[in-house]
Order: C-alpha cells, then structure tokens, then sequence
C-alpha cells in the first residue's frame, strides 16, 4: 500500500519505518523541516538508537521517502502532537492535518489517527475537518489505532505490543489492521472508534491514579513514621496487588496530559482523576518544602539538581517534575543548578559534569533515578559542597552509606526523616 505518515516525531518517525521495512511504500510528511533536514542528514530528534537504526535501515531500503508536501497516498496515519493548553484538549494540531490531507487521500482511501485524542475526536474532529474540506466521510475507512509504545523502548513495543484498532464504521478497523499487521506481531483487537479512544486514555490514566494513591501513601508513611516504600512492595506481593512507586511527579507528555483528556469530557463524574492529578502536581511543592526544611535560605543558599529526564534512563524532558521543582526553588530565591548527563534538550542549561553542579551546593536532591547516578561516592560529592544534604525524591540511594558519609538524608516515604537543622555542616 502506499502510505503518507503525517508527523515525524517520537511516534510518527518509528511507525514510518516499520511500515517501510514491512514493504509498503511510506511517504514521510513533517511540517516542520528542520525534522526533514535533520532527517536527510542522518540524525534525527529521537535520540533512541534502535530508532535512528530502524529509520536508516528503512531510508537504504528505498521504501521511505522524506518529503516536504502532501504526496497522493492510499492511506494516511496521523501522529502529530495533542497537547493540553490550561488543562485543556488542544485538538488543533490534528485539525490543520486532516484539513491538508483531505485533497490527497486516495477514493475510498484509509485514514488512521494514532495520536491520543480525547473520546469523540474521529468523529467531531476528524470526519467534520473532512467534511469541511469536501470530502465525504462515509466514503473514506477511517480508524484510531492509538500508540503504547513507552520511550526507551519504542522498537521493541512497537513490534511486540498488541494493538487496539477501533473503527468509524464497521469493517473501518480491518482495513487498518492488515496496515499494522505487517509489522506489529502482538494481537490485534478490534472495536469502535470512541471505544478504541478510551482504551488509550484509560490506560495512561489508570498509571496516573496509582502513582497518586503511591504519593498519598508517602506522605502519610512519613507522618505513621514507616518507610512506604517497604509497605508497597510488601503489599505487592499479594497477587492481586500492584502499586507503582512514590516520587516528585508526573512526567512526560502522556500520562499528566491524558487524564484531562477523560477529566474534559464531564468533570462532574471524574472526581477521583481530578484527585489523583491534583496530589500528582502537588509532589513538586513537598520536594521544595522538604528542601526548604533542610537548606535555610539566605548567603547563596545554592540546590544541585540530579536529573531533568521525566523518567530514569530515557533523555525525553518533556512534562519533567524537575522543570517544575526548578521554578519553585528559584521563586523561592535558591540558586538552583542541574545536571543530567542522560537527557536530550532541556529549557534550561546543564551542568556538564556532576563536580561543577556540586561545588559548593547546600544541597544534592535526586530526581530522575537514572542507572548513572548510583556510582556517585557520597565522600567524594561531599567534600565538593557547602553542606552535607541529600533529597531523594525516589529512595534510590543507600540511605545509610550517605549517613555515614556524613549526609543529612531525607527521601520521599521514609521514616526517620531528620529534623529541620539535624543536618551536618562541613
Ligand atoms: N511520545 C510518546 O511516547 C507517545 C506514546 C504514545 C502516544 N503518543 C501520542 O502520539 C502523538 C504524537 O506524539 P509524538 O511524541 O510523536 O510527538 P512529537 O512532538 O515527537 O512529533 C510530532 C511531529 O508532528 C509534526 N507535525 C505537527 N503538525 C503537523 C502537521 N499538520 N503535518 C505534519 N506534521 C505535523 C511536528 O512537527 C512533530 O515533528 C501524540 O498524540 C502523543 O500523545 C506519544
């Protein structure tokens, strides 16, 4: 089949090249031709390997062509941004591109939205943009056909995955499916579009209600005095139980984005989505104020920052809690400082190595528990700073070999917290 793939970024870019190494023709359509160009000289913004692998391998194969225009296609697969504008569905990125495609889509061609919509979106968005543009809807198959991929491991959950295709009408779904199916080697489910929408939705907000619940838990194991990081993984060794861990947020451009994505669509039904958001932006605020209690402000009082990835191991800072956590320390007048020898782009400059964040800070506080921060030797990072604290926002170090270091150590969940002024000056 001959396939358009409008959008070229963490989604769009990787499904292109599967589609193309599966032995379709792929057309690759990015507004944005800095992508494009970036694209056509071997590099790309997706800093995943296996990516950058797939896509080269697919450009040799000859299967995939970059263009700058709308190429004729007999299908098109959607994968541009919706982000959320003050909590709400900005939907107008895929608006503008069904409108540009609707000229190009072949007589009876497919039309497949992977981008994470909110409920009703193939039909109030989609087929009303096509009808604008003068193309009848009911004659085209159109279909959503979410992505679940996590970054970090795109390639592989890409092929492994199994996939939900919910059509606008009935057969819609099929159609797309023998697209996916030359690559994708899960289970292909098929249902309803709005049913297909949900599912997505529901998937990414069910992680953020949980990590709530593991966040409520913190906070009140700190007031019991217990460490909550034993209770849940004591409690998940009950079959039937699976808490996912405390730490200072939610990041990333899915999981604190979606929830508002079903919160939109009745808030008068949505309580506990609500909740579990509001104590989920609430964690960047007990960090500040855990930080706040140890490092008194005044005389430069400087924060060394470990971490602006959203998550451990991945470079996407997008939605990262340690933007968020920046900000509120600067409003409070600390100089802040960070260092992340994993991540991408970030908004602000980093740090180009671990000493230069930690010379004289009053305070290290972890954030993204990537695998390189476990090697750090307390003696050493100590000697470098002003005063000896340590904020884990993840209990990832070895709470113990810090104290004994001569660290003031406060992590997020745990008892035996120190007390305002307890920490150990140098
Ligand atoms: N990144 C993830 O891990 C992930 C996982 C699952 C689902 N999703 C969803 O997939 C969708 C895409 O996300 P992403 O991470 O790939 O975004 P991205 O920002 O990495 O890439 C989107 C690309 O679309 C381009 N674009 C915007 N408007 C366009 C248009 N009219 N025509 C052609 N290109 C256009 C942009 O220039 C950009 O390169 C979103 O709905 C997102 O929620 C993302």
């Amino acid at each position: 089949m001959l396939v358009c793939v409008q959008g070229l970024g963490y989604i769009g870019l990787p499904t292109a090249a599967m589609l193309a190494l599966g032995g379709h023709g792929v057309y690759g359509y990015d507004v944005n031709t800095a992508v494009l160009d970036a694209l056509a000289n071997g590099a790309s913004n997706v800093k995943e390997e296996s990516v950058r692998a797939l896509v080269r391998r697919a450009l040799e194969s000859g299967n995939l062509t970059l263009c700058d225009r709308l190429p004729h296609a007999e299908a098109y697969i959607v994968c541009v941004p919706t982000p959320t504008v003050g909590h709400r569905p900005d939907l107008h990125f895929v608006a503008e591109a069904v409108r540009a495609l609707a000229p190009h889509l072949a007589p009876a061609g497919l039309l497949v939205l992977e981008s994470t919509v909110p409920p009703g979106t193939v039909e109030r968005v989609v087929a009303t943009t096509l009808r604008a543009a003068g193309r009848n809807p009911d004659e085209l198959a159109i279909a959503h056909c979410p992505e679940r991929v996590i970054p970090g491991a795109i390639v592989r959950e890409l092929t492994e995955n199994d996939r939900v295709i919910g059509g606008r009408r009935p057969g819609d779904a099929e159609r797309a499916g023998e697209l996916y199916s030359s690559f994708c080697r899960g289970r292909i489910h098929y249902t309803d579009a709005l049913t297909a929408e949900l599912v997505k939705v529901v998937e990414n907000t069910y992680r953020d209600v949980n990590i709530a619940f593991a966040n409520e838990l913190a906070l009140l194991s700190e007031e019991l005095g217990v460490d909550a990081h034993e209770v849940i993984s004591l409690a998940n060794n009950h079959p039937r139980v699976s808490i996912l861990r405390p730490g200072p947020g939610v990041g990333g451009h899915c999981i604190p984005v979606d929830p508002h994505f079903l919160s939109n669509a009745n808030p008068f039904v949505t309580e506990l989505i609500q909740a579990a958001r509001r104590i989920n932006e609430r964690m960047p605020h007990v960090i500040q104020r855990r930080i706040a209690e140890h490092v008194p402000l005044g005389s430069g009082a400087t924060i060394a920052l470990l971490g602006a990835s959203y998550k451990a191991n991945v470079d996407d800072t997008r939605e990262s809690p340690t933007t968020r956590v920046v900000e509120l320390l600067e409003e409070s007048g600390y100089t802040v400082r960070v260092y992340d020898p994993v991540a991408g782009s970030y908004v602000r400059p980093l740090c180009d190595s671990l000493e230069s964040a930690a010379a004289g800070a009053d305070a290290l506080v972890l954030l993204t528990p990537h695998d390189c921060f476990e090697g750090i030797d307390p003696e050493a990072v100590g000697r470098l700073m002003r005063r000896r604290v340590l904020i884990d926002a993840h209990a990832f170090f070895d709470r113990d070999v810090w104290r004994l270091a001569g660290f003031a150590v406060y992590a997020l969940g745990t008892r035996g917290t120190p007390l305002v002024g307890e920490e150990i000056a140098v």
